[in-house]
């Protein structure tokens, strides 16, 4: 079982791999960082607290993360991807009792220090909260076991620029600290990410079968993601869960990924290359060992993702 504390952005792709979490009996999810990224802060951590609400999981706590990147500059947000509420067409209902699990960042460290050396965190948004918590509190940090980031794309095009992937490119000066100082870390990026699919067809037959309100919200948020997508990248056979792909990296499943070690830079410097994951890919030059090496996945076998992604989410308890 693994305890797993993620950090999202929550939007369309990290309600997914929330979903998946929740709905994985692998994984105890210990708590959300909710931060700015896809849209607000704010929208974030109620997007979070809503998919909790439909699980029947309220007692996860929700935790407030960053309201902008450690640049100090206004974020920018993606509704045009994610819709404007951050959940595509859903505008979450307010009801009286919301916010009631929200909590302040401390209560970040006081999970990781309950739980020593056992907490695995999945950071699939901005890294800027995940830094801040390296910052206020290492010694604490320490006590983490091992961290997976989705983000970066190595010698292979970007998704919000043409070198630089979104979650980078949003916080780099927050993404190059978390490559160069996390321990245990291992990213998961846009090579592998964006072909861990689900396709129409598989939309519609996970709906067919979903008898929970937390299953129900897959079609209507897919079905948006996929619009938004067809405009991005005109004819991709469906959308890529780049977050759900850096969760089920956690659960180490044999053969799902294919990985390297290297260490890894990120470009923080205003300019084309700004959000440019960096790492040695020459021939010839040898894998990274000790401090500051960083496993990056380079491949993903995508029978092993569909068969785990598919049976995961159509589980109705
Ligand atoms: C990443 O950026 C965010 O917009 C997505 O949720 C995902 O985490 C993909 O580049
Ligand atoms: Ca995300």
């Amino acid at each position: 079982m693994k305890k797993i504390i993620l950090f999202a952005d929550t939007g369309i792709d990290d309600a997914i791999a929330l979903i998946y979490a929740l709905k994985n009996p692998e994984i105890e999810l210990k708590a959300i960082v909710a931060g700015y990224g896809n849209t607000d802060r704010n929208r974030s951590a109620r997007n979070a607290e809503y998919l909790l609400e439909l699980a029947g999981q309220e007692s996860v706590p929700v935790i407030n993360g960053s309201t902008r990147p450690l640049s100090g500059e206004e974020p920018e947000f993606f509704p045009e991807i994610h819709g404007e509420e951050g959940l595509g067409p859903i505008s979450p209902p307010i009801p009286a009792n919301r916010f009631r699990n929200r909590t302040n960042f401390s209560q970040l460290f006081r999970i990781i220090k309950d739980n020593p050396n056992e907490i695995t965190i999945v950071n699939v948004g901005r890294c800027t909260s995940l830094s801040m918590a390296w910052f206020l509190s290492p010694s604490v940090m320490e006590l983490v076991k091992e961290t997976y980031v989705m983000g970066g794309a190595f010698i292979e095009p970007g998704n919000v620029t043409e070198v630089a992937e979104a979650n980078f490119y949003g916080d780099p000066i927050a993404a190059n600290f978390i490559a160069q100082n996390a321990p245990n870390l291992t990213i998961i990026p846009l090579n592998v990410t964006r072909r861990a699919l689900i396709t129409p067809t598989v939309v519609d037959f996970i709906d067919s079968v979903s008898n929970t309100p937390l299953q129900q919200i897959i079609k209507p948020i897919l079905d948006f993601y996929y619009d938004a997508y067809q405009e991005l990248e005109p004819g991709i056979a469906g959308t890529p869960q780049h977050d759900m792909a850096a969760v089920m990296a956690s659960l180490e499943i044999p053969g799902l990924f294919t990985y390297t070690n290297k260490q890894v830079k990120v470009e923080y410097k205003e300019g084309y290359a700004e959000g440019l994951s960096i790492a040695d890919f020459r021939p010839g030059v040898p894998e990274c060992t000790g401090a500051g090496c960083v496993r990056i996945a380079t491949d993903i076998n995508e029978s092993i993702y569909f068969v785990d992604m598919l049976r995961t989410l159509i589980r109705n308890d």
